[in-house]
């Protein structure tokens, strides 16, 4: 069967094409059906069926005897260490630790959070949750305290589910502190955190409250798969909009579970027992569905992998992982392979290992330029493959589906729409546009199975930011376009949305903190265009009039402040002063002309401009900080 045949079967009988998917699942009760859309445009999946994640994601596999087989090989090249957990320990492990949890008082629809480095642990307590019917909410750990208070006070948990410090190149990040003032600062309590004590940074535990992760499941009764509706939420995963109030992403068992073990064989070619790796980290959408969730439900062994592309310790790394585990299908984020090629542009150390077991590359989380996939695919000779999809989706919206038909390649481009979006480019009002028109990137309703039936506790905001643009669409939020041959090209965000390293920032959300600096009267914040990061923020600030103050010291406060507000993943190290911001004569600050002139773009003088002298004040202010030049 070709691409075009399996997009037609779904287009044909989406109903019967989820259900047919829905058949490699294992249920307690099957769904009668598999669309629900009594509450269109609210739509949900499977949700009359009784599932449950962590036994489809692992019991069952040792049930069909494949308990021996590795489930997760961890690779930390930070602290030098490698280990496998075969299925049947990961069984054994989960099962204790849900357990203790639900010994502690822990059941179905309670939240967790749980704040974990890239530590088997991390994936371990995601699944003990899924085992009881708990909800996790998973904080990367690059977050400041300030974060992690606000993803509590919304999700208000039962429990925390946290080690005691994550490990930087060169740097220690003791987690507990921040957790202990996130804890403060929070008006939500959370009555139970579950510690595990790394030996390069043991915590200090707070008696009543904290409990140490292996002390507390003396003694326990290992626990059981708890069924759950089929539209029982999996989990809840933060991420940034337009404002500085991060959304909660909510992600629903039945479709999740059919949904990703779908693509497994159909987008990434792999089949059970293959060894497939994600270099992301669990704190993002990529590290939920592809270091956890779909590699496990599809029977694969995955790899959690503490380090980075480059300096842990070499730009070999990459290649020294793929090669020792026999990695199949590898997916990373086009800012890691820009990092590599910066520090090894010939790929010399791309010779020194055999990768031969390497079979195809994915791409995702930003777009992924078309130097980066030459450079990849010349030195690894594989295909390159771009897709693209959200943290709301969890899944590729558009890509090139390996397990199916190897779509040519164009460069720029995620290829096409998978089974289950009906991808459209409208104008402002709605209108579909013609082949190669830019436009905002539209899904027509339903979205498929794994996809976000809503925001936790913010149905309002839900149909506000995705419903309410175009009426019977899902507004993606990205602008681009689909060419001739039915190939999509994604251009830009079309909100206040900024990709930084593979990472998702709201300028919105920086501007609130920079806002908050005694002697800030007005500020802006934009993303411009970086050889690494793919874009970085950089401030704007307008003083106070009386403030009086050196430009440079508030410039280094208000970094000082984002990294303590936001953490260090804002990457915020840029900043200017200037007398005024550019804005139209009705008070809108022009955010898309300072971009262009920070790239040294071609741009047209908007309009509406109420001053265009200060275009000046910020190109000249750009130079001071090494951009605007050409
Ligand atoms: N815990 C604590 N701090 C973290 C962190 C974590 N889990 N992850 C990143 N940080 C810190 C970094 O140490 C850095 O701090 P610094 O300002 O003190 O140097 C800061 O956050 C910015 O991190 P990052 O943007 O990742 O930059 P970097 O210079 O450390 O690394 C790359 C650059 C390109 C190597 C890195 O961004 C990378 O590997 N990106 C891949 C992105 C990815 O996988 N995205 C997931 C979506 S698919
Ligand atoms: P996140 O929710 O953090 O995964 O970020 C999703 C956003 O990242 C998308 O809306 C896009 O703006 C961008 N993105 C992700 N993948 C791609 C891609 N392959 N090409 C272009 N942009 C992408």
């Amino acid at each position: 069967m070709t691409y075009q045949d399996v997009y037609e079967n779904w287009q044909q009988d989406p109903e019967g094409f989820w259900m047919q998917a829905a058949e490699a699942i294992d249920w307690d009760l099957k769904p009668t059906k598999a669309l629900f859309d009594e509450n269109a445009p609210l739509y949900e999946w499977f949700s009359d069926g009784m599932v449950n994640t962590c036994w489809n994601a692992v019991d069952r596999h040792v049930q069909a005897g494949n308990g021996d087989r590795t489930a997760i090989i961890y690779d930390s090249p930070i602290t030098g260490t490698k280990d496998k957990v075969s299925y049947e320990e990961l069984q054994t492990r989960v099962a204790s630790l849900a357990g203790a949890l639900r010994a502690k008082g822990i059941e179905k629809g309670d939240r967790v959070i749980i704040y974990m480095p890239m530590v088997p642990q991390a994936l371990e307590a995601m699944l003990a949750c899924a085992r009881l019917g708990a909800i996790h909410s998973v904080v990367f750990g690059g977050f400041a305290a300030n974060e992690l208070a606000v993803r509590i006070d919304d999700s208000k948990p039962k429990a925390i589910i946290a080690a005691s410090c994550g490990l930087e190149p060169g740097r220690v990040v003791e987690y507990k502190p921040l957790l202990d003032g996130a804890i403060e600062t929070a008006t939500h309590k959370p009555g139970l955190c579950v510690i595990l004590q790394r030996k390069e940074h043991p915590a200090q535990l707070i008696d009543g409250r904290d409990v140490d992760w292996y002390g507390f499941q003396d003694g326990t009764t290992p626990a059981d798969c708890v069924p759950v509706e089929g539209n029982h939420p999996a989990y809840i995963l933060y991420t940034s909009g337009t404002t500085g109030a991060p959304k909660g992403v909510l992600r629903p068992t039945g479709g999740h579970l059919v949904a990703l073990n779908w693509t497994m064989k159909n987008i990434y070619n792999v089949d059970p027992g293959d060894v497939f790796w994600a270099a992301s980290d669990v704190g993002w959408v990529v590290g939920h569905s592809y270091i956890c969730y779909a590699p496990l439900i599809h029977g694969n062994t995955t790899i959690v992998f503490e380090g980075k592309p480059v300096g842990t310790p070499d730009a070999g790394t990459f290649w020294r992982v793929i090669s020792e585990h026999k990695v199949k299908s590898f997916f990373t984020a086009p800012t890691a392979f820009r990092a590599v090629k910066r520090e090894d542009p010939k790929g010399e150390l791309v010779k020194n290992y055999d990768l031969s077991c390497l079979e195809t590359i994915f791409l995702a989380g930003e777009r992924a330029d078309p130097d980066t996939i030459i450079w990849a695919q010349d030195q690894l000779k594989v295909p390159v493959i771009d897709h693209w999809w959200q943290t709301e989706t969890g899944w590729t919206i558009a890509g090139n589906p390996m397990g199916i038909e190897y779509l040519p390649v164009k460069l720029g481009s995620p290829a096409k729409p998978m089974p289950g979006y009906d991808v459209q480019i409208l104008d402002e009002g709605g209108h579909p546009m013609k082949p190669g028109e830019l436009g905002a990137i539209a899904v027509k309703l339903p979205l498929p199975p794994g996809t976000l039936p809503n925001l936790w506790n913010a149905e309002a905001r839900f149909r506000k930011s995705y419903l309410q643009q175009f009426p019977g669409f899902y507004e993606t939020g990205d602008a681009g376009m689909i060419d001739e041959d039915g190939y999509l090209y994604i251009m830009a965000r079309t909100d206040d949305v900024i990709n930084v390293a593979g990472h998702r920032l709201s300028t919105g959300g920086i501007e609130e903190v920079l806002a908050a600096h005694p002697d800030v009267a007005e500020c802006a914040v934009i993303g411009i265009t970086d050889q690494l990061k793919g874009q970085i923020p950089v401030g704007f600030l307008c003083l106070n009039s009386g403030a009086n103050r050196d430009s440079a010291e508030v410039v280094t406060e208000v970094v000082k402040l984002v990294r303590e507000k936001i953490g260090p993943v804002a990457a915020f190290k840029l900043a200017v002063v200037i007398d005024r911001l550019p804005k139209t004569r009705s008070g809108k600050i022009l955010r898309g002309t300072m971009v262009k002139i920070a790239d040294g773009e071609d741009f047209k003088m908007p309009a509406t401009i109420d001053d265009p002298a200060i275009l000046d004040e910020v190109r000249e202010a750009l130079k001071t900080i090494g951009y605007a030049q050409s």
